[in-house]
């Protein structure tokens, strides 16, 4: 039988360092170690000042307190650690092709394909390498081919193990997952490798919770959890329309529909919409895929929550827009949050983001604040887009260190990102600093807004009229 002892994980971002901090804790006895080719990042993950830890998330400062040093470790000796490991995670980012055949849809595989050669060029052992990106189905086909093609002799498993992980609760839904999912090879060997990723597991989750599948179906099923959860969160901002024409109130309706058990009421919280990494990628390559094999409905059925998506973003800045007389020009907005959600720092494909775009296509100035997230990173999001230059993104959007001082003098006050902080501030001080009629516009619905309007403010929020 085999027993796992060294493990590598290439890529040390939002997942593979905080997967690998919770294995090393949960299993001292396995030395971890994540490489990366960015030496910054490693560099933060090794800081002594568990404030520059390059991911945020709760908790996390204590399980890399805990383990790093210990049994954990962060390096850019890639094929080092690659040579010594029996276990091997792909954890690089695969973002949407920005390119050729599938740009703005297919995943760019180029990453896993480069770390499919490089571990096949570093090892002179037989290893398991384990898909812990979330990858198109049937992308284990070509890892294998790959490695058995240069790899000289050494054996490969592969196994697929993508990550359910969520941003802002990462050490939680690690430490307690509702379920771990492991693919592999229906042979002796590949089963036998599939049992040294459970036992792996099984120090922290209980084994009715480990489930085993074949390959395909491990890789399909992150792609379609995505969509689904995604889908929740459209058809519940679709609603959100509809009652604002309807003077339904969005909050009321889902607690009606989340109450019922075959429904459940998790997910079902409308806001300007959601961003993230993933859903959006993941749903343009099930779209990409759904496509390539001809399933021209399914593709279109699953393209419809992206479009919603879209649309719902494009609503609340325009509502802003309407409700400041149709003109923003010279304007200052204040955003409150950037992040994508709560509780973490990353802003990839944030709503905030669309949102300041279409605004600032309409010159408003814009003043953010948000407790994790820097101004560089803000800038960094905004130049992405090239919708305007750099240096007319500097001059439009400035970024403060103090909330209030971003509202002073605003014109309104656009909530983006759910932050639990933005609920206790002093909105009798914010109101008195603004200029009149002061207006809310609370994207996330998370403001007391009779407490907002017996204050003066003018609310206008998701869903409700
Ligand atoms: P990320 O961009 O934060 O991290 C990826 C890291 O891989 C980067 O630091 C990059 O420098 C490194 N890298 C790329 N190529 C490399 C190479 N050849 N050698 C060494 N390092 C290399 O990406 P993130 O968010 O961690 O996502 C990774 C994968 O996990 C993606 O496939 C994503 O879809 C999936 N995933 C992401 C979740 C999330 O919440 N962010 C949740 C579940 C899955």
């Amino acid at each position: 039988k085999k027993k796992i002892t060294k493990i590598c994980c290439i890529g040390a971002g939002y997942v593979g360092g905080p997967t690998m901090a919770v294995i090393a804790q949960k299993c001292p006895h396995i030395q971890v170690t994540v490489v990366d080719i960015n030496q910054a990042r490693i560099d933060a993950w090794n800081d002594e000042n568990l404030e520059n830890l390059p991911v945020y998330e709760p908790d996390l400062d204590q399980v890399v307190a805990e383990a790093r040093g210990r049994n954990l470790f962060f390096s850019t000796e890639v094929d080092t650690v690659i040579k010594e490991a029996e276990m091997v995670f792909i954890s690089v980012n695969t973002p949407t092709k920005t390119y050729g055949e599938g740009k703005g849809q297919a995943a760019d595989l180029k990453w896993i394909e480069l770390c499919a050669r490089q571990i096949a060029a570093a090892s002179d052992s037989d290893k398991i390498v384990v898909e812990k990106s979330t990858l198109p189905v049937r992308t284990a086909e070509a890892v294998k081919d790959i490695l058995r093609n240069t790899g000289g002799g050494v054996k490969f498993q592969i196994l697929s193990n993508p990550e359910f992980l969520a941003e802002g609760t990462a050490v939680e839904d690690l430490q307690q997952a509702d379920r771990v999912l492991i693919g592999g090879e229906n042979s002796p060997e590949g089963k036998e490798a599939i049992q040294a990723l459970v036992d792996i597991y099984a120090h922290w989750i209980p084994r009715e919770k480990i489930l085993t599948t074949n390959v395909w179906s491990s890789e399909l099923s992150k792609l379609t959890a995505n969509a689904v959860l995604a889908q929740r969160v459209s058809s519940i901002n679709s609603l959100s329309e509809l009652c604002e024409a309807t003077e339904a109130d969005i909050d009321e309706v889902s607690r009606a529909i989340g109450a019922d058990s075959r429904i459940g009421k998790k997910f079902l919280k409308a806001s300007v919409g959601f961003g993230g990494s993933c859903f959006q990628k993941d749903i343009l390559n099930l779209v990409y895929i759904s496509r390539s094999y001809g399933l021209t409905e399914v593709a279109d059925y699953w393209e419809q929550v992206i479009k919603m998506n879209d649309h719902q973003k494009g609503r609340f800045a325009k509502k802003i827009i309407k409700s400041l007389y149709n003109t923003v020009s010279g304007k200052k907005i204040a955003f409150l949050g950037w992040a994508f959600k709560k509780d973490t720092n990353d802003t990839r494909e944030s709503a905030a983001i669309y949102v300041a775009d279409h605004l600032l296509n309409e010159k408003a100035i814009i003043s953010v604040y948000d407790p994790k997230v820097k101004e560089k990173q803000i800038q960094f999001d905004l130049n992405c887009l090239q919708t305007r230059s750099e240096e007319e993104n500097r001059s439009l959007v400035n970024v403060e260190v103090d909330p209030y001082e971003v509202c002073k003098d605003s014109h309104a006050v656009a909530i983006l990102t759910e932050w639990d902080e933005f609920k206790t501030y002093d909105w009798q001080k914010i109101y008195d600093s603004m200029l009149k009629p002061a207006q809310v516009f609370d994207g996330r619905n998370i403001l007391d807004h009779e407490a907002l309007r017996k204050i003066g403010f003018r609310v206008y929020a998701i869903g409700k009229s």
